[in-house]
C-alpha cells in the first residue's frame, strides 16, 4: 500500500462502468475507504432496516432514492474518522442537488475534493457488463460471467454461496437506470469540468488496463 496525501475522490460514470470494481482495487493500493451508496442501501435492504424498507421498491425499479435520505447517509459516513485521510465516493452525487449537498457536507467537515474520476464507457459496453454481472448475496463480491469469472461455476470464491443477479440488473431496469443516468447524472460531468476537477478515464478496456490508468492518475494527484 502506498502512503499518500489525502485523496478525496468521487467516482462518476454510468451504471456498470466499473466504479465499484476499480474502487476496490484503489482501496487495496491506496488504503482509502470505499463509500458506495448503492452498497450501503443494498445492505439496509438485506438487513430489513427502516431505511431498507423505505428504499427497496425504488431501487428495484431503477429510480433514484430521495436526496434527503442520501444526504443523511453520506454526511454520517463522511464524518467517520477513517475518511479524514481520504475516501472514494461511488454512486454519490447522482444529480446537481446532491453535488450541492456534497459541497455543503465537505465544507462543514473542512474537507476538499481532490478530483472527480469519470469512467467513460459506451452504453453498449455497460449493457454487456451488467447483463453478465453476478454477485454473492452473502458478501456482495462482484463477478462477471465473461471478464471476472468465479473459480467454480456460479459459486462465490470466498464463501461458496450461489451467485445471483441483482434485481435491478434485469434488462428493462438497466435501460431505465441508463436513461436516468443520462438525464440526471451525466450533467455532473459538465459541472465538474467547469470547476476543473474532472479526470476522464477511458474505461472501455479490461480491468487491469483501467486500473493502471487510474493508479497512474492517482499517483500524480497525490504527489
Ligand atoms: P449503484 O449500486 O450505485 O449502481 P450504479 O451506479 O448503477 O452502478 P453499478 O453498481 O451498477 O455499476 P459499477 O459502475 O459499480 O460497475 P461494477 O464495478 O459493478 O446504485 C444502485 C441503486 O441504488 C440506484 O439505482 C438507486 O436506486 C440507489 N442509489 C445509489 N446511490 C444513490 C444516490 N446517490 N442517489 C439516489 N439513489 C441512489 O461493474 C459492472 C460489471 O462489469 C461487473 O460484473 C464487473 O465485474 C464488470 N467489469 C467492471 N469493469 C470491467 C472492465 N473494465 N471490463 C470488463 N468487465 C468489467
Amino acid at each position: 500500500m502506498i502512503s499518500v496525501k489525502s485523496l478525496n475522490l468521487i467516482f462518476l460514470g454510468p451504471p456498470g462502468a466499473g466504479k465499484g470494481t476499480v474502487a476496490k482495487d484503489v482501496v487495496e493500493r491506496f488504503g482509502v475507504p470505499h463509500i458506495s451508496t448503492g452498497d450501503m442501501l443494498r445492505d439496509a435492504v438485506s438487513a430489513g432496516s427502516a431505511l431498507g424498507k423505505k428504499v427497496q421498491s425504488v431501487m428495484e425499479s431503477g429510480q433514484l432514492v430521495s436526496d434527503d435520505l442520501l444526504y443523511d447517509l453520506v454526511e454520517d459516513r463522511l464524518s467517520k474518522k477513517d475518511c479524514m485521510n481520504g475516501f472514494i465516493l461511488d454512486g454519490f452525487p447522482r444529480n446537481v442537488k446532491q453535488a450541492n449537498d456534497l459541497d455543503k457536507i465537505l465544507n462543514e467537515l473542512n474537507l476538499n475534493l481532490s478530483a472527480v474520476v469519470f469512467l467513460d464507457v459506451s452504453e453498449e459496453e455497460v449493457v454487456n457488463r451488467i447483463s453478465s454481472r453476478r454477485v454473492c448475496p452473502k458478501c456482495s463480491k462482484v463477478y462477471n460471467l465473461i471478464s471476472l469469472k468465479p473459480k467454480n461455476d456460479m459459486l462465490c470464491d470466498d464463501d461458496g454461496i450461489e451467485l445471483i443477479q441483482r434485481e435491478d440488473d434485469k434488462p428493462d431496469t438497466v435501460r431505465e437506470r441508463y436513461r436516468i443516468y443520462v438525464e440526471k447524472t451525466a450533467p455532473l460531468v459538465k459541472l465538474y469540468t467547469n470547476r476543473n476537477q474532472i479526470v476522464t478515464i477511458d474505461a472501455s478496456g479490461p480491468v487491469d488496463k483501467v486500473d493502471e490508468i487510474v493508479f497512474n492518475t492517482l499517483d500524480e494527484l497525490s504527489q
